[in-house]
């Protein structure tokens, strides 16, 4: 009698090994442990033994349906990590996952506001090439050789006459040399500087302006300028023209703005001195117009320039540049 339990018991662990997922698992163990089971029947036809052999046949049949069990639960165990349906791996009933939406990177968000305050106006944007001439970085703006101004840009260089642009200024002489006036664009774009620190990236992004007609006059400056500022910020922010000097525009002016932080108490950001720089302006130097066959006598015309960063930094209230640039998402979700 006990050779019939041990060889349920070993049929049993064969099936086992042989099934190929939970339901053929399943089948086996009511195969052998249900009402009907093999295991069940046997331990009821027990009473039906010799009485000397009913103890022994009890606890071994108790035993193996007690490892039967747990062999169950390993296979079903071991199936489940295993093998997968497809109908475990997709659950059609999840809600879908909607694509996360994308967004412009602040600084191209800023570079394109600036722009469509400006076409309103009638400038055309055009752009210039990144690795710019020395001729065209300096030259034709008015910046000869060995001039000290070039120290104030601390210019990469890619060989001697071939610099990567320290500005966006360039394109004033690119776009004269090919258009007669009137003149009227704006030209952003990415400059490079060899500086680097909390408000200083090597690379970052400035807009150029540029008009030239018969009879402009710096008051023509200072309202186009104004009603750049007051689109940008707000129509209560007020401009400060401060004296200045480029070699490419004369007379010259830095532009601050009321600090839109404190509004001109004084604070950490604008160095308690109430204003802002946002810009480099002036009106087109006529050795300027000269390198590009102006007539000095019938044109004159204004430039700026501004950085766009800076004027992003104020914008949104961030004190250090180098976040534009970290890449991080959790800083770039929030524009
Ligand atoms: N190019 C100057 C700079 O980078 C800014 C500027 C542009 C000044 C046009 C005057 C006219 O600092």
């Amino acid at each position: 009698m006990e050779n019939t339990i041990e060889r349920i018991y070993a049929d049993a662990q064969a099936a086992l090994a042989e099934a190929a997922d939970a339901d053929g698992v399943n089948d086996i163990s009511i195969q052998y442990l249900g009402r009907k089971g093999y295991i069940t029947q046997f331990l009821r036809s027990i009473s039906s033994l010799p009485a000397e052999e009913r103890p022994q046949a009890g606890k071994r049949a108790n035993e193996i349906k007690g490892l039967l069990e747990t062999e169950i639960k390993v296979t079903l165990e071991r199936l489940a990590r295993t093998t997968r349906k497809p109908a475990d791996r997709i659950d059609v009933s999840l809600p879908g996952r909607a694509p996360e939406k994308g967004s412009l990177h602040p600084i191209t968000q800023i570079t394109n506001r600036i722009c469509s305050i400006f076409a309103q106006m009638g400038f055309d944007v055009v752009e210039g090439p990144e690795v710019e001439t020395d001729y065209y970085n300096f030259e034709a703006l008015n910046i000869p050789k060995n001039h000290p101004a070039r120290d104030m840009q601390d210019t990469f260089y890619v060989s001697d006459s071939v610099v990567l642009r320290t500005h966006t200024s360039p394109t004033q002489p690119r776009v004269m040399e090919k258009r007669q006036p009137p003149v009227r664009i704006i030209a952003p774009g990415k400059v490079y500087r060899c500086d680097s620190d909390l408000t200083h990236t090597p690379m970052f992004h400035q807009v150029e302006g540029l008009l030239v007609d018969h009879k402009v006059s710096f008051a023509d400056l200072k309202g186009t300028l104004t009603a750049f500022v007051h689109q940008m910020f707000d129509d209560q922010t007020t401009l400060r023209f401060r004296p200045s000097f480029f070699p490419f525009t004369e007379p010259s002016a830095e532009v601050d703005i009321r600090c839109v932080i404190c509004r001109g108490k004084g604070c950490r950001v604008c160095s308690q001195t109430g204003w802002l720089e946002v810009l480099g302006s002036g009106m087109v130097h006529p050795a300027v117009f000269e390198n590009v066959g102006y007539d000095t006598s019938r044109y004159t015309g204004f430039a700026f320039g501004m950085g766009v960063e800076r004027i992003a930094m104020l914008k949104y209230g961030i004190d250090d540049i180098r976040r534009y640039f970290d890449n991080d998402y959790r800083f770039l979700c929030q524009f």
